[in-house]
């Protein structure tokens, strides 16, 4: 294969859950360069619709989908609509996802918090892997990319708790193992990409103390901008990536190294 092939999705669609926000913009922005339709999905309607219009921009098609993903229902209406309007499914970004709503010890920890953000950042990855999965199952082709986040790998208290994300990108970590060996032999790649921290709403980024504690951590000695995460993210949806399954990709300006 040429070179100039490894990164070209031309006559690909791709699907973006969390579409709307900081990575899930970029995740929709680099698919359409690299000729996708792209899907633009999240719980905020108003905000995939302001990516499909970055899609649109680039000269790609796409379409604005709500979805909740800790509703399974939502979730398969999700696939269903991106099947009847583009008759495929090739890429699956599944990046929708919360942070602790308040980062404390667990002896302090909310219940209610801790089953949200099992419920978004695992049980939804859960749902749109499998939905999409009966897709390219029968379709003998398609690339999953399960965002997790160094945290995945290791615990965040060296710089502020985050139990329950923690966990559930933990799992989603492992889980990404899993589809990739269960899927290994039908042509669907599933990889997990681990980010490190990204300058996006996710974090109290505009915070100074919260800034200071998570540059001091990062080796690099800065946070990442959210369009960093565009080749990593290509990579793992390109033939680039053809023979790579089940790994997670971490990209984290050197903090796992440590
Ligand atoms: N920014 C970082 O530093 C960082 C680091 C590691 C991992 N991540 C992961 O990257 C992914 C994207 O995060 P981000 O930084 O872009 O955050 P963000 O808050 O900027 O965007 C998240 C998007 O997900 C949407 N969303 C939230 N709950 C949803 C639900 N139930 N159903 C559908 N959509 C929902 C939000 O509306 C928002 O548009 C997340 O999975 C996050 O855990 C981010």
């Amino acid at each position: 294969m040429p070179n100039d092939h490894l990164f070209d999705l031309t006559g690909k669609v791709a699907l973006v859950t969390g579409a709307g926000g900081g990575l899930g913009v970029e995740f929709a922005a680099v698919m359409a360069e690299a000729g996708a339709d792209v899907v633009c999905s999240d719980i905020d309607l108003a905000s995939a619709e302001a990516t499909l219009g970055t899609v649109e921009l680039i000269g790609r098609k796409g379409l604005a989908v709500r979805c909740d993903v800790t509703l399974h229902h939502e979730v398969v209406a999700m696939v269903d609509a991106t099947v009847r309007q583009f008759g495929r499914l090739d890429v699956l970004f599944n990046n929708a996802g919360i942070a602790d709503p308040s980062p404390s010890p667990v002896h302090e920890f909310d219940l209610e918090g801790w089953h949200r953000v099992l419920d978004v950042d695992l049980n939804g990855v859960f749902y749109c892997a499998r939905e999409a999965l009966r897709v390219m199952v029968a379709q003998g082709s398609g690339k999953i990319i399960n965002i997790a986040s160094m945290w995945g790998l290791a615990g965040g208290s060296s710089v502020f708790p985050v139990p329950a994300y923690n966990a559930a990108k933990g799992a989603v970590v492992n889980l990404t193992r899993e589809l990739g060996l269960e899927y290994a032999t039908r042509g669907i790649q599933i990889n997990a990409l681990c980010p490190g921290f990204y300058r996006t709403k996710l974090g109290a980024y505009d915070d100074p103390g919260f800034l200071a504690a998570v540059t001091n951590f990062t080796p690099m000695g800065r946070v990442a901008e959210a369009h960093e995460i565009r080749g990593p993210g290509l990579f793992l949806a390109s033939p680039a990536s053809d023979y790579m399954t089940g790994q997670t990709l971490v990209v984290d300006g050197g903090c796992m190294a440590k």
